[in-house]
């Protein structure tokens, strides 16, 4: 990758790929791109305004700039998707419709994330596996699966170099996420400096994979950077990390805020999405074929989180 175009950079997963792959790959190189302006990604280098629904902008950026990779993190996230599937699917799947047309037309290589999401209640619950029965219940996991066969066949049909990660829920301390079933795990950490009291919308003991954002954004560039003759697969690697329950993570926040309170005021489309997702993804494929190895566990992550939050309210 040398000269990148990213699509939804204003997200929780591009404001800060974008400032990771700028120190990488310098700051002019990365063309940071939402559907609105966003000052944080434009004050350190190129931004445009972009709707990535509209193919003949997103080519005439690539063009223009000469990109040879493009990351899409267009997204409506899982329970904000349970509320118009028809704006869910038009959304997901036309940012990477044009994606990959542009990928095609303009020989990019293309990132898009999966998600844990792509997997429902008939996949197998603990260690699930890289390839297995992936039949979701949700309009985001449709579009998930969709898209990881759509980038394969672009792949085998066009050549284009399309490859992704099944993300768990993704812990980060920039930007929000929004409209996410694994949200609480981020909303928690805030309102814990904040207020010192949450209330979680997802049932005690469900379990979900998760990971802290640092290890995502270095999975994007492993991945994008792995010798292509040693990917057997492409769309998409379970990726792996940590998986708790809210009761696990509340008791790790507790043992550094003793103080901290947490109730439940279960939300019913969250629970039913939680609980049709897998405990914990098996990776192995991920370590075998590029190389991927967590750095962060809950505990690493709990201390970053506090004391980066910490600092921002000034508490
Ligand atoms: N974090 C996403 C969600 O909860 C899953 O990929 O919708």
């Amino acid at each position: 990758m040398k000269k990148i175009l990213i699509v939804g950079a204003g997200g929780q997963i591009g404001s800060e790929l974008t400032t990771y792959l700028r120190s990488i790959y310098g700051a002019a190189n990365v063309i940071a791109t939402d559907v609105r302006e966003c000052k944080m990604l434009s004050e350190t280098g190129p931004f445009e305004v972009l709707n990535a629904l509209d193919a003949t902008s997103m080519a005439s950026a690539v063009a223009r700039h000469k990109c040879d990779a493009i990351f899409n993190l267009v997204a409506l996230l899982s329970a904000v998707g349970e509320k118009d599937p028809q704006k869910a699917w038009a959304i997901n799947m036309g940012a990477l419709m044009n994606s990959l047309e542009v990928a095609r037309q303009y020989n990019c290589a293309l990132f898009t994330p999966s998600s844990i999401g792509a997997f429902g209640p008939t996949s197998p619950k603990d260690g699930t596996p890289q390839d297995t029965v992936m039949q979701p219940t949700t309009i985001y996991g449709v579009c998930k699966v969709s898209g990881e066969l759509l980038g394969n066949y672009y792949h085998t049909k066009y050549g284009v170099d399309t490859r992704s990660v099944r993300f768990p829920g993704i812990i980060s301390n920039v930007t929000l996420p929004g409209g996410g079933t694994t949200d609480y795990a981020v909303e928690i950490y805030y309102e814990a400096i904040k207020s010192g009291k949450f209330t979680c919308p997802v049932p005690a003991d469900v379990y979900m994979d998760m990971i802290y954002m640092p290890d995502a954004l270095r999975a994007c560039v492993e991945l994008m950077e792995a010798d292509p003759a040693k990917l057997v697969h492409r769309n998409s690697f379970n990726l792996a990390s940590m998986s708790f329950t809210p009761e696990i993570i509340y008791a790790e926040i507790k043992k550094r805020l003793p103080d901290f309170v947490m109730d439940y005021n279960v939300d019913p489309v969250k629970k039913a999405i939680a609980e049709s997702w897998p405990n914990s993804l098996d990776d192995s494929c991920a370590r075998e074929e590029w190389g991927w190895k967590p750095q962060w566990d809950l505990s690493s992550m709990t201390d970053d989180m506090l004391k980066v939050i910490r600092e921002k309210y000034g508490k």
